[in-house]
């Protein structure tokens, strides 16, 4: 059990139209982020699990954390102004023993316990993954309403989290990011420019990431279904 998680958590959920940070809001009986602790700490793999957030949520991150019963370590960590600069301020906060790191958004709360196992035994023979899911629309490449290009599907898919590395090389790209000023929207894209191999895991088709009122919707009718 040497895997870490970090769960950034320190968004605003603009685009849910709420009044605070969206992982606060209620999906059946609990907050979207308790969900997601709940399926890392079932999971086996993950020993220890840092969560960035603004201080301003962290009475209601507390709260969230005593509702929890487990024995992992959970710890506080100070996010930043953008997700790259919460996950970069989560690197630095792991345990100086850590060489495996998870990243998973807060916001995807229908993440399964299995899918984090799964992702932790890749990390083992690899250097770092992302889980995706093959993608079911054709996609258009669109320059301002025209079309441009229309890309083979069978090599798209869809980026979620767990995104899995090595630490080391997941700093150094982070280090390479400042410094160069790269600005990403997900972890292994920053691998991928530093030249480095990123795998694909399996991801699930329901790990969907909470970002509008409708997928809140969507989460609650995909919990529902779970509990028959
Ligand atoms: N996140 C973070 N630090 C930031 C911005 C986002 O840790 N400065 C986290 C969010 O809390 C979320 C994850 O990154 O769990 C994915 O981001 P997203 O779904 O875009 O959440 P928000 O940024 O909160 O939403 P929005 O973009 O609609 O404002
Ligand atoms: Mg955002």
């Amino acid at each position: 059990m040497t895997c870490h998680l970090l769960i950034p958590a320190a968004g605003s959920g603009k685009r849910m139209g709420a009044d605070r940070n969206k992982l606060l809001l209620p999906l059946l009986d609990k907050p979207i982020l308790q969900w997601t602790l709940e399926a890392a700490i079932a999971s086996k793999a993950i020993a220890w699990i840092g969560v960035m957030g603004q201080p301003h949520d962290y009475p209601e991150f507390q709260k969230i954390f005593n509702c929890l019963n487990t024995r992992k370590p959970i710890r506080l960590i100070q996010g930043g102004a953008t997700r790259q600069a919460s996950v970069f301020n989560g690197l630095k906060a792991l345990p100086a023993d850590s060489d495996r790191v998870l990243i998973h958004d807060g916001a995807r709360c229908l993440a399964t316990s299995e899918l984090f196992d799964r992702c932790d035994l890749s990390l083992q023979t690899i250097q770092g993954f992302i889980a995706a899911i093959p993608v079911k629309d054709t996609i258009k490449v669109v320059d301002g309403d025209q079309i441009v290009d229309t890309p083979n599907r069978d090599h798209l898919w869809a980026a979620q989290t767990p995104q899995g590395f090595h630490v080391d090389l997941l700093k150094n790209a982070h280090l390479t990011a400042v410094e160069l000023g790269w600005e990403v929207t997900d972890d292994a894209a920053l691998l991928e420019k530093v030249g480095l191999a990123v795998q694909i895991v399996m991801g699930e088709e329901t790990n969907l990431k909470v970002t509008t009122p409708q997928d809140l919707a969507i989460a609650e009718f995909i919990l529902k279904q779970r509990k028959f």
